[in-house]
Protein backbone atom coordinates (compact mmCIF):
# COMPACT_ATOMS: atom_id res chain seq x y z
CA UNK A 1 0.00 0.00 0.00
CA UNK A 2 1.23 3.35 -1.07
CA UNK A 3 1.76 6.29 1.59
CA UNK A 4 -0.78 3.67 4.05
CA UNK A 5 -1.81 5.77 6.69
CA UNK A 6 -0.03 9.37 6.75
CA UNK A 7 -2.23 11.20 9.71
CA UNK A 8 -1.19 14.22 7.64
CA UNK A 9 -2.67 13.95 4.22
CA UNK A 10 -4.69 16.56 2.44
CA UNK A 11 -8.25 14.77 1.76
CA UNK A 12 -7.53 15.10 -1.95
CA UNK A 13 -3.76 13.24 -1.73
CA UNK A 14 -5.35 10.52 0.66
CA UNK A 15 -8.33 9.87 -2.00
CA UNK A 16 -5.47 9.52 -4.80
CA UNK A 17 -3.22 7.39 -2.05
CA UNK A 18 -6.08 5.25 -1.88
CA UNK A 19 -7.76 4.75 -4.83
CA UNK A 20 -4.65 3.84 -6.26
CA UNK A 21 -4.22 1.08 -3.39
CA UNK A 22 -7.82 0.08 -4.84
CA UNK A 23 -7.16 -0.30 -8.59
CA UNK A 24 -4.11 -1.75 -8.18
CA UNK A 25 -5.34 -4.32 -5.94
CA UNK A 26 -8.50 -4.66 -8.01
CA UNK A 27 -6.33 -5.18 -11.13
CA UNK A 28 -4.34 -8.11 -8.96
CA UNK A 29 -7.66 -9.75 -7.66
CA UNK A 30 -9.36 -10.06 -11.36
CA UNK A 31 -9.58 -13.15 -13.36
CA UNK A 32 -6.93 -13.15 -15.91
CA UNK A 33 -6.05 -15.88 -18.78
CA UNK A 34 -5.19 -18.65 -18.57
CA UNK A 35 -7.97 -19.83 -15.69
CA UNK A 36 -10.20 -16.95 -17.12
CA UNK A 37 -11.30 -16.81 -20.98
CA UNK A 38 -9.60 -13.94 -22.17
CA UNK A 39 -12.79 -12.63 -24.10
CA UNK A 40 -14.68 -12.44 -20.46
CA UNK A 41 -10.90 -11.31 -18.43
CA UNK A 42 -10.97 -8.18 -21.28
CA UNK A 43 -14.94 -7.28 -20.61
CA UNK A 44 -14.37 -7.45 -16.74
CA UNK A 45 -11.43 -5.07 -16.80
CA UNK A 46 -13.26 -2.73 -19.23
CA UNK A 47 -16.08 -2.89 -16.80
CA UNK A 48 -13.81 -2.36 -13.59
CA UNK A 49 -12.16 0.44 -15.50
CA UNK A 50 -10.72 3.41 -14.22
CA UNK A 51 -13.92 5.93 -14.74
CA UNK A 52 -15.95 4.97 -11.38
CA UNK A 53 -15.31 7.67 -8.55
CA UNK A 54 -14.30 4.08 -6.17
CA UNK A 55 -17.17 5.96 -3.61
CA UNK A 56 -17.66 2.69 -1.54
CA UNK A 57 -13.75 1.31 -1.35
CA UNK A 58 -12.77 4.61 -0.23
CA UNK A 59 -15.21 4.55 2.24
CA UNK A 60 -14.49 1.53 3.53
CA UNK A 61 -10.83 2.26 4.01
CA UNK A 62 -11.88 5.54 5.59
CA UNK A 63 -13.96 3.52 8.16
CA UNK A 64 -11.44 0.84 8.90
CA UNK A 65 -8.64 3.93 9.51
CA UNK A 66 -11.47 5.93 11.55
CA UNK A 67 -11.92 2.78 13.88
CA UNK A 68 -7.95 2.11 14.40
CA UNK A 69 -7.44 5.78 14.94
CA UNK A 70 -10.31 6.05 17.79
CA UNK A 71 -9.24 3.15 19.39
CA UNK A 72 -5.82 4.63 19.87
CA UNK A 73 -4.00 3.04 17.04
CA UNK A 74 -0.86 4.65 15.83
CA UNK A 75 0.72 4.37 11.89
CA UNK A 76 0.93 0.19 12.38
CA UNK A 77 -2.45 0.16 13.56
CA UNK A 78 -3.98 2.42 11.26
CA UNK A 79 -1.66 0.62 8.00
CA UNK A 80 -2.86 -2.82 9.28
CA UNK A 81 -6.28 -2.16 9.22
CA UNK A 82 -6.27 -0.22 5.60
CA UNK A 83 -4.37 -3.53 4.52
CA UNK A 84 -7.00 -6.20 6.25
CA UNK A 85 -10.45 -3.73 5.05
CA UNK A 86 -8.98 -3.61 1.26
CA UNK A 87 -10.59 -7.19 -0.30
CA UNK A 88 -13.85 -5.98 1.27
CA UNK A 89 -13.18 -2.54 -0.27
CA UNK A 90 -12.46 -3.80 -3.56
CA UNK A 91 -15.32 -7.06 -3.46
CA UNK A 92 -18.01 -3.92 -2.78
CA UNK A 93 -16.43 -1.91 -6.07
CA UNK A 94 -16.99 -5.68 -7.93
CA UNK A 95 -20.13 -5.85 -6.93
CA UNK A 96 -20.61 -2.32 -7.64
CA UNK A 97 -19.68 -2.74 -10.71
CA UNK A 98 -21.59 -5.82 -11.60
CA UNK A 99 -25.19 -3.74 -10.12
CA UNK A 100 -24.04 -1.09 -13.14
CA UNK A 101 -23.69 -3.40 -15.87
CA UNK A 102 -26.86 -5.08 -15.29
CA UNK A 103 -28.26 -2.23 -14.60
CA UNK A 104 -27.46 -0.67 -17.91
CA UNK A 105 -28.89 -3.76 -20.08
CA UNK A 106 -31.17 -2.86 -22.40
CA UNK A 107 -34.23 -4.99 -20.18
CA UNK A 108 -33.59 -2.69 -17.58
CA UNK A 109 -32.35 0.59 -17.98
CA UNK A 110 -31.28 0.52 -21.73
CA UNK A 111 -28.12 3.01 -21.18
CA UNK A 112 -25.56 3.51 -23.41
CA UNK A 113 -22.80 5.44 -21.99
CA UNK A 114 -21.33 4.35 -18.32
CA UNK A 115 -18.11 5.91 -16.66
CA UNK A 116 -17.76 8.07 -20.43
CA UNK A 117 -17.31 4.89 -22.60
CA UNK A 118 -19.75 2.64 -24.35
CA UNK A 119 -21.51 0.25 -21.82
CA UNK A 120 -20.53 -3.35 -21.90
CA UNK A 121 -23.50 -4.96 -23.33
CA UNK A 122 -22.68 -2.30 -26.56
CA UNK A 123 -18.95 -2.77 -26.72
CA UNK A 124 -19.15 -6.63 -26.03
CA UNK A 125 -22.62 -7.75 -26.50
CA UNK A 126 -25.53 -8.50 -24.05
CA UNK A 127 -24.51 -12.08 -23.40
CA UNK A 128 -21.32 -10.88 -22.32
CA UNK A 129 -22.42 -8.40 -19.71
CA UNK A 130 -24.73 -10.33 -18.34
CA UNK A 131 -21.79 -12.90 -17.74
CA UNK A 132 -19.17 -9.88 -17.12
CA UNK A 133 -22.10 -9.03 -13.74
CA UNK A 134 -22.20 -13.18 -12.87
CA UNK A 135 -18.46 -12.98 -12.84
CA UNK A 136 -17.75 -9.72 -11.00
CA UNK A 137 -20.54 -11.07 -8.37
CA UNK A 138 -18.37 -14.45 -7.57
CA UNK A 139 -15.49 -12.83 -8.01
CA UNK A 140 -16.64 -10.59 -4.95
CA UNK A 141 -17.37 -13.76 -2.98
CA UNK A 142 -14.45 -15.64 -3.04
CA UNK A 143 -11.89 -13.06 -3.16
CA UNK A 144 -13.51 -12.20 0.67
CA UNK A 145 -13.43 -15.72 1.21
CA UNK A 146 -9.80 -16.15 0.73
CA UNK A 147 -8.06 -12.34 1.28
CA UNK A 148 -6.92 -11.05 4.19
CA UNK A 149 -5.46 -14.84 4.65
CA UNK A 150 -6.66 -15.61 8.02
CA UNK A 151 -4.12 -18.55 8.78
CA UNK A 152 -5.80 -19.59 11.81
CA UNK A 153 -6.42 -16.54 13.10
CA UNK A 154 -10.09 -17.24 14.53
CA UNK A 155 -11.34 -13.90 15.75
CA UNK A 156 -10.15 -12.53 12.11
CA UNK A 157 -11.88 -15.65 10.42
CA UNK A 158 -15.05 -14.70 12.57
CA UNK A 159 -14.98 -11.15 11.47
CA UNK A 160 -14.60 -12.31 7.30
CA UNK A 161 -17.75 -14.52 7.76
CA UNK A 162 -19.31 -11.25 9.58
CA UNK A 163 -17.75 -9.43 6.04
CA UNK A 164 -19.39 -12.04 3.63
CA UNK A 165 -22.77 -12.30 5.31
CA UNK A 166 -23.31 -8.49 5.56
CA UNK A 167 -22.38 -7.69 1.61
CA UNK A 168 -24.57 -10.88 1.16
CA UNK A 169 -27.28 -9.60 2.81
CA UNK A 170 -26.85 -5.99 1.11
CA UNK A 171 -26.84 -7.09 -2.48
CA UNK A 172 -29.58 -9.90 -2.29
CA UNK A 173 -33.00 -9.92 -2.57
CA UNK A 174 -33.78 -8.06 0.47
CA UNK A 175 -31.09 -5.71 -0.45
CA UNK A 176 -29.97 -4.19 -3.91
CA UNK A 177 -31.58 -7.04 -5.95
CA UNK A 178 -34.87 -6.26 -4.10
CA UNK A 179 -34.43 -2.74 -4.70
CA UNK A 180 -33.62 -2.62 -8.47
CA UNK A 181 -36.68 -5.33 -8.52
CA UNK A 182 -38.87 -2.50 -7.05
CA UNK A 183 -37.49 0.32 -9.16
CA UNK A 184 -38.53 -1.91 -12.44
CA UNK A 185 -42.40 -2.50 -10.91
CA UNK A 186 -42.32 1.68 -10.81
CA UNK A 187 -41.65 1.34 -14.77
CA UNK A 188 -44.35 -1.01 -15.50
CA UNK A 189 -42.00 -3.25 -17.19
CA UNK A 190 -42.59 -6.38 -14.79
CA UNK A 191 -46.77 -6.98 -15.51
CA UNK A 192 -48.38 -7.80 -18.79
CA UNK A 193 -50.00 -4.76 -18.89
CA UNK A 194 -47.54 -2.45 -18.67
CA UNK A 195 -49.00 -0.32 -15.59
CA UNK A 196 -45.99 0.92 -13.47
CA UNK A 197 -46.54 1.55 -9.32
CA UNK A 198 -46.52 4.71 -7.73
CA UNK A 199 -44.51 5.03 -5.07
CA UNK A 200 -44.95 7.60 -2.04
CA UNK A 201 -41.47 9.33 -0.53
CA UNK A 202 -41.58 6.43 2.12
CA UNK A 203 -41.39 3.95 -0.29
CA UNK A 204 -39.40 5.56 -2.58
CA UNK A 205 -36.81 6.02 0.07
CA UNK A 206 -37.22 2.09 0.84
CA UNK A 207 -36.70 1.46 -2.68
CA UNK A 208 -33.23 3.82 -2.20
CA UNK A 209 -32.47 2.30 0.72
CA UNK A 210 -32.11 -0.95 -0.74
CA UNK A 211 -31.16 -0.56 -4.09
CA UNK A 212 -27.85 1.97 -3.12
CA UNK A 213 -28.05 2.15 0.31
CA UNK A 214 -27.46 -1.61 1.41
CA UNK A 215 -23.90 -1.87 -0.74
CA UNK A 216 -22.67 1.69 0.98
CA UNK A 217 -23.61 0.35 4.03
CA UNK A 218 -21.89 -2.80 3.87
CA UNK A 219 -18.88 -1.14 2.64
CA UNK A 220 -18.77 1.00 5.53
CA UNK A 221 -19.32 -2.04 8.09
CA UNK A 222 -17.14 -4.30 6.29
CA UNK A 223 -14.52 -1.36 6.33
CA UNK A 224 -15.61 -1.12 10.28
CA UNK A 225 -15.46 -4.66 11.08
CA UNK A 226 -12.21 -5.53 9.30
CA UNK A 227 -10.17 -2.92 11.71
CA UNK A 228 -11.71 -4.47 14.67
CA UNK A 229 -14.20 -2.18 15.50
CA UNK A 230 -16.47 -2.64 18.65
CA UNK A 231 -20.24 -3.14 18.62
CA UNK A 232 -20.92 0.75 19.17
CA UNK A 233 -18.51 1.63 16.58
CA UNK A 234 -19.74 -1.07 13.72
CA UNK A 235 -23.26 0.53 14.39
CA UNK A 236 -22.29 4.45 14.20
CA UNK A 237 -20.53 3.73 10.90
CA UNK A 238 -23.66 1.81 9.80
CA UNK A 239 -26.12 4.48 10.65
CA UNK A 240 -23.61 6.88 9.32
CA UNK A 241 -23.81 5.12 5.93
CA UNK A 242 -27.29 4.52 5.82
CA UNK A 243 -27.90 8.20 5.91
CA UNK A 244 -24.71 8.80 3.36
CA UNK A 245 -26.08 6.45 0.86
CA UNK A 246 -29.58 7.72 1.10
CA UNK A 247 -27.98 11.16 0.23
CA UNK A 248 -26.58 10.04 -2.83
CA UNK A 249 -29.29 7.97 -4.70
CA UNK A 250 -31.34 11.45 -3.77
CA UNK A 251 -28.50 13.54 -5.66
CA UNK A 252 -28.31 10.77 -8.15
CA UNK A 253 -31.83 11.59 -9.31
CA UNK A 254 -30.65 15.10 -9.00
CA UNK A 255 -27.88 14.91 -11.55
CA UNK A 256 -30.05 12.75 -14.07
CA UNK A 257 -32.34 15.80 -14.18
CA UNK A 258 -29.78 18.31 -13.75
CA UNK A 259 -26.56 17.04 -15.37
CA UNK A 260 -25.42 16.21 -18.70
CA UNK A 261 -23.76 13.06 -20.18
CA UNK A 262 -20.30 14.74 -20.63
CA UNK A 263 -20.02 15.55 -17.21
CA UNK A 264 -21.85 12.96 -15.88
CA UNK A 265 -20.23 9.85 -17.88
CA UNK A 266 -23.53 8.29 -18.16
CA UNK A 267 -27.25 9.24 -20.27
CA UNK A 268 -28.72 12.03 -18.90
CA UNK A 269 -32.35 12.44 -18.56
CA UNK A 270 -32.95 8.32 -18.35
CA UNK A 271 -35.00 9.18 -15.59
CA UNK A 272 -38.30 11.05 -16.81
CA UNK A 273 -37.55 9.01 -19.63
CA UNK A 274 -38.67 5.95 -18.52
CA UNK A 275 -41.10 6.80 -15.96
CA UNK A 276 -39.15 6.52 -12.63
CA UNK A 277 -40.48 7.58 -9.71
CA UNK A 278 -37.77 10.25 -7.84
CA UNK A 279 -36.59 12.12 -5.14
CA UNK A 280 -37.10 15.46 -7.69
CA UNK A 281 -39.79 13.93 -9.27
CA UNK A 282 -42.16 13.25 -5.99
CA UNK A 283 -40.91 16.72 -4.01
CA UNK A 284 -38.96 18.86 -6.56
CA UNK A 285 -35.38 19.26 -7.20
CA UNK A 286 -34.51 21.79 -4.00
CA UNK A 287 -36.43 19.82 -1.87
CA UNK A 288 -34.61 16.75 -2.76
CA UNK A 289 -31.14 18.71 -2.20
CA UNK A 290 -32.14 20.14 1.49
CA UNK A 291 -33.14 16.22 1.92
CA UNK A 292 -29.84 14.89 0.90
CA UNK A 293 -27.91 17.45 2.50
CA UNK A 294 -29.67 16.72 5.65
CA UNK A 295 -29.25 13.37 5.28
CA UNK A 296 -25.45 14.12 5.40
CA UNK A 297 -25.62 16.45 8.57
CA UNK A 298 -27.43 13.87 10.11
CA UNK A 299 -24.65 11.20 9.08
CA UNK A 300 -21.73 13.79 10.43
CA UNK A 301 -23.80 13.84 14.16
CA UNK A 302 -23.79 10.16 14.47
CA UNK A 303 -20.59 9.84 14.36
CA UNK A 304 -19.73 12.89 16.43
CA UNK A 305 -21.74 10.91 18.57
CA UNK A 306 -19.51 7.77 18.45
CA UNK A 307 -15.91 9.64 18.19
CA UNK A 308 -15.39 8.25 14.90
CA UNK A 309 -15.32 11.95 13.01
CA UNK A 310 -12.59 12.02 10.65
CA UNK A 311 -12.00 14.31 7.69
CA UNK A 312 -11.63 11.57 5.36
CA UNK A 313 -15.59 10.38 6.50
CA UNK A 314 -16.34 13.48 6.19
CA UNK A 315 -14.93 14.84 3.24
CA UNK A 316 -16.31 11.40 1.41
CA UNK A 317 -20.15 12.20 3.09
CA UNK A 318 -20.15 15.79 2.10
CA UNK A 319 -18.86 15.04 -1.54
CA UNK A 320 -21.80 13.34 -2.26
CA UNK A 321 -23.88 16.61 -2.26
CA UNK A 322 -21.83 18.50 -3.72
CA UNK A 323 -20.55 15.91 -6.68
CA UNK A 324 -21.05 16.59 -10.78
CA UNK A 325 -20.68 12.78 -11.31
C1 LIG B 1 -23.93 4.99 -9.79
O1 LIG B 1 -22.96 4.90 -8.80
C2 LIG B 1 -25.07 4.09 -9.47
C3 LIG B 1 -25.78 4.45 -8.26
C4 LIG B 1 -25.95 3.64 -7.29
C5 LIG B 1 -26.42 5.73 -8.15
P1 LIG B 1 -21.66 5.81 -8.83
O2 LIG B 1 -22.08 7.23 -9.03
O3 LIG B 1 -20.86 5.53 -7.62
O4 LIG B 1 -20.90 5.30 -10.13
P2 LIG B 1 -19.35 5.23 -10.43
O5 LIG B 1 -18.81 4.01 -9.74
O6 LIG B 1 -18.69 6.48 -9.94
O7 LIG B 1 -19.28 5.08 -11.93
C1 LIG C 1 -28.70 2.28 -9.93
O1 LIG C 1 -29.60 3.30 -9.89
C2 LIG C 1 -28.71 1.43 -8.72
C3 LIG C 1 -27.92 0.21 -8.96
C4 LIG C 1 -27.14 0.02 -9.98
C5 LIG C 1 -28.05 -0.83 -8.00
P1 LIG C 1 -29.66 4.14 -11.25
O2 LIG C 1 -30.25 3.35 -12.34
O3 LIG C 1 -30.29 5.46 -10.95
O4 LIG C 1 -28.10 4.35 -11.53
P2 LIG C 1 -27.53 5.09 -12.81
O5 LIG C 1 -28.14 6.46 -12.81
O6 LIG C 1 -27.89 4.28 -14.00
O7 LIG C 1 -26.04 5.15 -12.54
MG1 LIG D 1 -31.51 1.75 -12.52
MG1 LIG E 1 -29.56 3.26 -14.41
MG1 LIG F 1 -29.60 7.27 -11.75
Amino acid sequence: MSQIASRHLSFADYVAARRGDVDRALERWLPAPPACPPALAEAMRYAVGNGGKRFRPLLALAAADAVASASGGGETARADALRRALPIACAVELVHTQSLVHDDLPAMDDDVLRRGQPTVHVRYGEGLAILVGDGLLAQAFGLLARYPADEGDAPLLARKLRVIAALGDAVGASGMVGGQAIDLTTTGSCRPDGAGAALDLDALSDMHARKTGGLIRAAAVGGALMAGGNDEQVEALSAFAVRVGLAFQIVDDVLDVEGCAATLGKTAGKDAGAGKVTFPGLVGRDTARLMATDAVAEAEATLARAGLSSPYLTGLARGVVSRRD
